[in-house]
């Protein structure tokens, strides 16, 4: 039988109720999953939860301010509790690709300002090694076709090969993110060695921020099925 992807989405976001505290200042992820937080957060907070959020992107702000989260920016938050947000791919490490939503650089900012970061997503995007999914680069439009020879450079000097990098469009316009730069998938495929690729990548002139997110995620709740919830914390440095 099919498994209803958006089912899954909600009972991962609803299991991730769990992290939430009254008086938690939140971090609010972008994209279905993360929509599935908002909407399973919401009647908590009409009920008397108190918690505040800093939001990954415009879309989820407004989101979240029309269902009744209180929204406010970040500055004013940080450090904050938690944030909860969803991924494109995620290993058993809890390395992670994200900026499918186009929203990878806020959200990385919100992670890095978070004590913990729950990412909640359906069991389709665990993997055993990340990279079917093409990782997003944010770069700035200025110069960005430039920028992009310097990803191909990149593919060829780390072993990735001719790898497809694709400017990502909307509407056949280049797709702009809230920050007003442009994305490129980039489609090195298996990933060896991310964080070596995370450092080669954010040294290129040009480039904003890169969706590998590495030693960020602290716990992954991922539904198999809507009954089936598995939760994964990274290990300790001691643990490894
Ligand atoms: C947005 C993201 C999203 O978390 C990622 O794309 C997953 O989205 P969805 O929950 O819709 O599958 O990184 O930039």
């Amino acid at each position: 039988m099919a498994v209803d992807s958006s089912a899954l989405k909600r009972a991962a976001a609803a299991r991730a109720l769990d992290f939430v505290q009254d008086g938690m200042k939140l971090g609010l992820g972008t994209g279905t999953t993360a929509d599935a937080f908002l909407d399973v957060l919401a009647p908590r907070v009409r009920g008397g939860l108190t918690v505040t959020g800093a939001a990954t992107s415009e879309r989820t702000a407004i989101k979240a301010r029309t269902l009744g989260i209180p929204v406010a920016p970040l500055e004013q938050l940080a450090p904050l509790d938690l944030t909860v947000d969803g991924a494109d791919e995620t290993d058993r490490a809890l390395n992670l690709i994200k900026g499918g939503g186009g929203a990878l650089l806020r959200e990385k900012i919100v992670a890095n300002s978070s004590k913990r970061m729950v990412v909640v997503c359906d069991g389709t995007k665990l993997v055993e090694r990340l990279g079917r999914f093409p990782l997003p680069v944010e770069v700035t439009e200025f110069g960005h076709a430039v920028t992009a020879r310097g990803l191909a450079e990149c593919a060829g000097d780390l072993g990735y090969g001719h790898a497809p990098i694709t400017l990502r469009l909307s509407e056949g316009a280049p797709y702009k993110t809230d920050g007003g730069n442009v994305i490129y998938d980039c489609a090195f495929g298996p990933i060896r060695n991310a964080a070596t690729l995370a450092v080669t990548l954010k040294a290129i002139t040009g480039v904003v921020e890169h969706g590998l997110f590495i030693g960020l995620a602290t716990t992954l709740v991922v539904a198999h099925a809507p009954e089936d919830i598995e939760i994964v914390e990274r290990k300790s440095h001691a643990e490894l």
